[in-house]
């Protein structure tokens, strides 16, 4: 089925709105926290669900090497599973193929590879894909399978990759079928040749099998093309998705990222940076991220961030912070990937305001400036 998706209000391109899914409304544009292997790393759920999250992400490439997607499916799917009875978004497993298995084979058929893990070997094609999303792990959306084309690519290879892309997307949604509680999306690739994009778009949007795709993504950026040629390439390629439907830019990013793809008309976004940045020490703030090893800090009385009503922002000191992650202590780690989560949360809660308000563009100023909190 396509999620009913109210657009409540528009700014430019900007919008906000609500895609209604059985398991709860999600709010737009929104930003899904990555669950790879069935845990935000480090956060408690209700954690994730406080600091503003409607939906997290799933990776079928983690969870059918360990603990598997048959186990999952018997153990009650993976919401039971990990604790989280709100939607969830599951990756197609072909990016994560791509970025960490050891040895990895294309073939039309689909993607064989050997685990990161154990060096065994595995087969994911679109039909075992959807399998996993939907059948076993019972994600709410699942992703067709794509290909990330490489970047940089010839124009010839970007339109090869692109067109394989394609087809594992007939194949997605004729595998997916009808299915009464649960969706599909499709994934545009094409590189940063705008006239691949419009192709990848187009196809995808005309695709009738099935009734079609309840959303779209944008894959292969965030892949070493820069901020720029990812806008230009966000530019080209929105227009000929459809207005109706939830846009979702996969794997992006940094705050000015989301900002910027807001403004571009994209409502959901996915990224490890709150996470993993905060396992390393860095915090998200306006001014962009500092890390809170730097010595300066060491006796630093105050709270990470006064401003946000979340306790590990308000009840704990920089001092006390920064030796925490300094002696490498897990709640170190906790606490930063908790208040940047918080972080990322709060300034899609921002830009919902604001474009509801019609202030979209003066909060973008703003934000740029590096003010929204001064
Ligand atoms: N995550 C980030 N980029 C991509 C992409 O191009 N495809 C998929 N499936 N996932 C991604």
């Amino acid at each position: 089925m396509k999620f009913p998706f109210e657009i409540a209000a528009f700014d430019g391109q900007a919008r906000t709105g609500t895609l209604k899914t059985p398991r709860g409304d999600i709010r737009t544009p929104a930003f899904m926290p990555v669950g790879t292997a069935g845990t935000v790393k480090g956060v408690y759920m209700d954690q994730v669900r406080a600091a503003g999250a409607d939906i997290i992400l799933g990776n079928t490439y983690h969870l059918m090497l360990r603990p598997g997607a048959e186990r999952v499916k018997r153990l009650g799917g993976l919401h039971k599973f990990g604790g989280w009875d709100g939607p969830i978004l599951t990756d197609s497993g072909g990016f994560q193929v791509w970025s960490l298995s050891k040895l990895r084979k294309m073939s039309e058929q689909g993607v064989e590879f050997q685990s990161h893990h154990d060096g065994s070997k595995h087969m994911l094609s679109p039909e075992r894909s959807i399998e996993i999303q939907a059948d076993l792990l019972g994600a709410d959306i699942s992703m067709q399978l794509d290909e990330c084309t490489e970047f940089p690519s010839p124009y010839d290879a970007a339109a090869k990759s692109m067109e394989l892309s394609l087809r594992w997307g007939q194949r997605s949604l004729a595998a997916f079928g009808e299915r009464d509680s649960q969706t599909l999306f499709a994934i545009v690739q094409g590189s940063t040749f705008p006239e691949l994009r419009k192709m990848s778009a187009e196809a995808s949007v005309a695709e009738a099998t099935a009734g079609g795709y309840g959303g779209f993504a944008i894959g292969g950026l965030a892949v070493g093309e820069g901020h720029d040629a990812m806008c230009e390439t966000i530019d080209v390629t929105v227009p000929y998705l459809p207005k109706d439907r939830p846009r979702y830019l996969m794997g992006v990013g940094k705050p000015v990222d989301l900002v910027e793809a807001v403004a571009r008309g994209v409502d959901m976004f996915d990224c490890v940076i709150p996470t993993r940045s905060g396992r390393h020490g860095q915090v998200w703030t306006d001014a962009g991220p500092y890390n809170i090893k730097r010595a300066e800090f060491a006796e630093d009385q105050s709270p990470l961030d006064a401003s946000f009503n979340v306790a590990c922002s308000t009840d704990y000191s920089k001092a006390y912070v920064h030796h925490l992650i300094r002696s490498g202590e897990l709640l170190g780690a906790m606490l930063l990937s908790w208040h940047n989560i918080a972080y990322f949360e709060d300034l899609m809660a921002r830009m919902r305001a604001a474009i509801a308000a019609g202030e979209f563009e003066a909060f973008r100023k703003t934000f740029h400036a590096g003010m929204v909190k001064s």
